[in-house]
């Protein structure tokens, strides 16, 4: 298909995003009007100047730089200007359901009340329900180069909104901080009703995915590219049917794959693993969902079929209700079937 078809054709898809870090969807431009705003002098003179800073060997280089951004982040309205601000463009993509991740700890190390944090995001997330009809999930995610005892305290912070958090994560520096590292915080979540997922098997070895199904519990694993590397876990993964939440360009940014013509996505559809497409951290990996699918189908040549496929994988993973999934799978396909 040539390229504006393509695009024409991801746009018009209906998408679901599931991996997406809320601190990751900051874009330069607003992180300067925050900034200003807040009396924050950022280490940057202009935004071109922090644009040419993006440039990552590993996913210690890109953190760096993450949490240096979210630093501006002070008030309730600053972290529902963010996320609003996300919400509106994945609008424009034709985004309708999100299950979007957030970063306490980012935050209250910093001297930021959890409850200022979510106030905002929240609120945001509930504007684009009622304006745009954006269904959406919370997901928060404990660092992994922290302590588990700094887990439990974020997870006791965390109680009095429970009923707005659907789920808990992990994520930050994969290498030297396994899974394992973090079973009790998780049972804990997992007792006070929290869904479990994590990022497993990004940079780090196949044993951390297989860490995070049989320690951790999850139902959904983020990354996960190096299951291909273990025939036993891809097994696992079919048996259970349990999603990866892939991220294209983010793997091609943080050196995880050398070249997206290298990505895994093919190779697991044909396994027929329950693989996704999201955008991780658009602001800093230079795209969003249509650039995710885009680049991708591109490099990989991915059928019409294997587009489908994905978007449907989407919905199949996501945490809404069965009568949801059904009506968003039943738009996928009849998108699909009016496509010519
Ligand atoms: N936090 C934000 N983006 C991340 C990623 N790709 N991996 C781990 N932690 C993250
Ligand atoms: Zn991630």
């Amino acid at each position: 298909m040539e390229s504006s078809g393509l695009k024409n054709l991801i746009q018009g898809i209906p998408k679901a995003e599931l991996h997406l870090h809320i601190e990751g969807s900051f874009e330069p431009e607003l992180m300067f009007e925050i900034a200003k705003r807040n009396n924050i002098t950022l280490d940057y003179d202009s935004i071109e100047s922090l644009k040419k800073a993006y440039k990552f060997n590993n996913l210690q280089e890109f953190l760096d730089i993450y949490y240096t951004g979210a630093q501006v982040l002070i008030h309730e309205q600053d972290f529902f200007d963010l996320t609003w601000a996300y919400l509106t463009k994945v609008h424009s993509q034709n985004v309708v359901h999100v299950e979007v991740f957030f970063d306490p700890q980012t935050h209250t190390d910093r001297g930021i009340a959890f409850d200022v944090v979510i106030k905002g995001i929240y609120r945001a997330l509930e504007k684009a329900k009622n304006e745009l009809n954006i269904s959406f999930k919370l997901i928060m995610s404990y660092l992994r180069h922290l302590s588990e005892e700094a887990a439990f305290k974020t997870l006791e912070s965390s109680l009095p909104y429970k009923h707005w958090i659907d789920g808990v994560g992990l994520d930050s520096s994969e290498m030297g901080n396994p899974p394992s590292k973090f079973v009790n915080v998780f049972e804990a979540s997992a007792k006070h009703g929290y869904k479990l997922v994590a990022h497993a098997g990004e940079e780090g070895p196949a044993a951390y995915i297989w860490e995070a199904l049989d320690l951790l519990k999850v139902v959904r694993i983020d990354h996960g590219n190096r299951c291909l590397d273990d025939e036993a876990l891809v097994q696992r993964l079919l048996e259970k049917n349990i999603p990866l939440t892939l991220c294209p360009l983010s793997n091609v940014e943080l050196k995880v794959i050398q070249k997206m013509e290298e990505h895994p996505v093919a190779k697991m559809l044909d396994k027929g693993i329950l693989a996704t497409l999201h955008s991780d951290d658009p602001a800093y990996f230079g795209g969003y969902m249509n650039e995710n699918y885009y680049e991708t189908a591109k490099a990989l040549n991915l059928s019409k079929n294997q587009l489908m496929q994905l978007a449907l994988n989407a919905f199949e993973a996501s945490w809404l209700s069965s009568e949801d999934k059904e009506k968003q799978i039943s738009e996928v396909k009849n998108y699909f079937n009016s496509w010519n």
